[in-house]
């Protein structure tokens, strides 16, 4: 690979290319059906408290390695330990971070497929005059039916992949540019929407006045992982964004304002789709369901609504194309740095990826009662364990390595905020990030 890589365009083009890595299925779909599953508020809570204590600031470790490295992960890591004098096995911890991608585009691209299905099906009207119990059987009709599954998984792989063969940041730019305030402006208006509905108030009461009774180290384990997946920290893939990061940028500016638009898409997101939830009648638990069968419902109210639905429904899967082009990146780095072309090394990742998809694409049928590890069936498995635990372990790595083994100097001009800045950011990360996410991960796994 070669040393200088080629950069983005601009300052606002590197913020809007980690907003649209950070923005994704884990604002709209996770996020509403983990604090669901998680008792609301509290979750909420919780995990903004991550965002802004771990979140935001191993996000900038992780982002200023591959500043300061210019390479993909696993050489650049391995460069900048061999500079410190440290072990150069600090690179397998960019194969950790490939691995653990691997684990979460294999069920986000069926997932994202789902959003192929709904975009069609909202085009058709199909959702038109349907009552919220039909649109929740028609949901579960549609899981039951794996070649269905396996069409759209394959479809939204297949588009992932031809970006990331292309090489990432040209087309992305534009992509983002357009996208980021287009959904934003949905997402206000559906949540302007949900102020005149009957489940507003609940919806208000369920997400903001926390019951820290149900509050469990599990709670806490979940909230953790989220706040890493939703800002894509943790796998080391936006170190790979981190090397086309422009020379003058500040990095902590970069991040915060990245961090805010993630955190108030996944609220708006939150608002609409429990206001729905408890206007209907339903239950925030549902689990993964969640957002695709009260959206098509609260939709179906609105003046223009199949037409909005179907808005909607593009601009998710355009905000979803994005976090996955982040997510394979990493990958197709690793291969490309162990000297594969990047032809070859993407279609490797695809064929791979497609694979494991496929046990996760049944495991809404056929395999819904395979359970191979702690009762959990395999999409079950790949959407919590790389999330709650993968993720927060890299993390925790990243933040090592940036805090206590790179040089002083190095980091300081990676961070690009001078020195006392580098010293607030370093105290955090050393006394709060770094133990906090050991006690939280120990305290979840025992
Ligand atoms: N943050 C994305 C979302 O919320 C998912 C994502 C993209 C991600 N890139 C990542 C998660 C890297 C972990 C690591 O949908």
């Amino acid at each position: 690979m070669s040393e200088t890589l080629e950069r983005w365009g601009s300052k606002r083009a590197f913020i809007l290319a980690v907003t649209g890595a950070a923005v994704g299925l884990g604002n709209i779909w996770r996020f509403p059906y983990v604090a669901g599953e998680n008792g609301g508020a509290a979750f909420l809570l919780i995990y903004v408290a991550f965002v802004l204590l771990l979140g935001i600031p191993v996000m900038m470790a992780e982002i200023l390695i591959g500043r300061a490295g210019r390479r993909g992960p696993m050489q650049a890591l391995s460069k900048l330990a061999v500079d410190a004098g440290a072990s150069r096995h600090w690179r397998w911890l960019g194969l950790f971070g490939a691995f653990t991608v691997f684990c979460i585009l294999s069920f986000y691209s069926v997932v994202s497929g789902w959003s192929i299905e709904f975009l069609v099906a909202s085009i058709n009207g199909d959702f038109d005059g349907a009552s919220a119990a039909e649109i929740g059987a028609g949901f579960e009709a549609f899981l039951a039916n794996p070649g269905l599954l396996i069409f759209n998984h394959s479809l939204f792989l297949f588009m992932t992949m031809t970006v990331v063969a292309a090489g990432v940041a040209k087309g992305l730019e534009r992509l983002n540019n357009l996208l980021m305030p287009l959904l934003y402006g949905l997402l206000l208006l559906l949540a302007g929407y949900a102020t005149t509905t009957d489940g507003f108030g609940t919806a208000l009461s369920w997400l903001f006045l926390p019951s820290f009774g149900d509050v469990t180290a599990s709670v806490v384990l979940h909230a953790m992982g989220h706040a890493f997946f939703t800002l894509a920290v943790g796998a080391c893939a936006l170190m790979a964004y981190g090397a086309y990061m422009p020379d003058e940028q500040s990095l902590p500016k970069a991040a915060f304002a990245v961090a805010m638009l993630d955190i108030s898409v996944a609220l708006l997101a939150g608002i609409a789709i429990f206001s729905v939830v408890f206007a209907q009648g339903m239950d925030p638990a549902d689990g993964p369901g969640l957002m695709f069968v009260t959206l098509p419902i609260a939709f179906s109210e609105l003046p223009w609504g199949a037409f909005w639905l179907s808005v909607f429904f593009l601009l998710l899967l355009l905000a979803t194309w994005t976090s996955a082009i982040n997510l394979a990146e990493p990958m197709v780095a690793t291969l490309q740095g162990l000297g594969w072309r990047r032809s070859v090394s993407t279609a490797v990742v695809a064929l791979s990826v497609w694979l494991l998809g496929l046990l996760s694409a049944f495991s809404f049928s056929t395999l819904a009662d395979v359970r191979p590890l702690f009762g959990r069936n395999v999409f079950e498995l790949v959407s919590s364990i790389p999330p709650d635990i993968f993720l927060p372990l890299g993390g925790l790595l990243i933040a090592v390595f940036a805090a206590w083994v790179m040089p002083r100097e190095q980091v300081v001009q990676a961070l690009g905020v001078g020195e006392s800045g580098y010293v607030l950011w370093r105290n955090i990360v050393r006394w709060v990030s770094i133990p906090l996410t050991f006690i939280v991960l120990l305290g979840g796994l025992l």
